[in-house]
């Protein structure tokens, strides 16, 4: 990539350059729908995938593009922009403590019980709390739901689909392993793939913390994870998530969050339990 020292265009071979006016409208654009604020740091990335877009589209100017999305709000377009900016890092059993405290939480719940992975990436935190539900309580029909969204419809789609290299299902215990996850053969080796009995739990969809798009109508939840995405938000945008999650946790429910994030003087409607999980006052 090759900066002019005259105009600081981003320029790539073979695709459209970026401007630095680009640049800003398109984190612009970026933050009005899905609320992750963006550091100049990603300027290269984002240069790299909008020209890339650009020319796919058949358009000559960057500009071009970002005025397609602007004008064009319900253009499919925008999902591949959207996963330009996504970070989509996530792990089984990622901040193991927290399936812990859900095991001894849901011990005590009646049916039905529901919890919501509402940033749920490609999966992996939806499958562990299905396989955490599973594991310590017994599971009629209908009676327990993994709810599990993310505004990533390419995460979703790989997170329905359910199906991770072994280097990726290795934090899961072995006998969970083999009593959820079928070992790929033939063109799967190397692959796991979560078997229907545990994927049946587990409802995927896109849903927008943001606009609220998508979002669980007229459901309410026992417990909703919501890890590492605040962090991309700025303080309006964390409140006002916070404000949504108090009207849908049922009084006692819980709202697991990352490792760095702490909204304890942002809302009265929760009160921090410990280890980064809250409870709904
Ligand atoms: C770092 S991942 C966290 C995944 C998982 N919660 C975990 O902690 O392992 C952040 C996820 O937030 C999603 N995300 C970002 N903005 C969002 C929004 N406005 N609504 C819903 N999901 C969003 C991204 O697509 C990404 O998959």
């Amino acid at each position: 990539m090759t900066q002019s020292a005259d105009d600081f265009v981003y320029t790539l071979p073979g695709i459209p350059a970026m401007t630095p006016y680009d640049f800003d409208r398109a984190t612009r654009l970026i933050k009005a729908r899905t609320g992750i604020v963006l550091g100049n740091h990603k300027e290269d990335m984002v240069a790299r995938n909008l020209g890339l877009y650009t020319k796919k589209l058949g358009l000559q100017k960057v500009s071009d593009y970002l005025d397609h999305l602007e004008y064009n709000t319900s253009s499919p377009e925008w999902e591949r922009f959207i996963t330009i900016f996504t970070i989509n890092h996530t792990a089984f059993y990622r901040e193991q403590h927290h399936f812990d405290i859900l095991a001894d939480y849901v011990k005590t719940l009646e049916k039905p019980i529901a919890i919501w992975s509402s940033a749920c990436s490609t999966g992996e935190e939806a499958y562990s709390i299905a396989m955490t539900l599973y594991e310590n309580i017994s599971i009629p029909e209908n009676g327990v739901q993994v709810v599990a969204t993310d505004i990533d419809t390419v995460a979703v789609e790989r997170a329905r689909q359910g199906i991770y290299t072994l280097d990726r299902v290795q934090p899961i215990p072995q006998p969970l392993l083999k009593k959820y996850f079928y070992r790929g053969t033939g063109s799967f080796s190397g692959m796991a793939r979560v078997k229907p009995s545990l994927q049946k739990i587990v409802e995927f969809g896109v849903a927008n913390l943001v606009s609220g798009e998508g979002w669980p109508q007229g459901r309410t939840f026992d417990a909703v994870f919501c890890r590492n995405t605040m962090i991309y938000f700025d303080r309006p945008t964390q409140t006002q998530i916070l404000e949504r999650f108090a009207k849908i946790i049922k009084p006692g429910g819980l709202l697991f969050v990352g490792h760095s994030e702490n909204f304890s003087h942002m809302t009265s409607a929760f009160k921090l339990q410990g280890q980064t999980v809250y409870v709904r006052t």
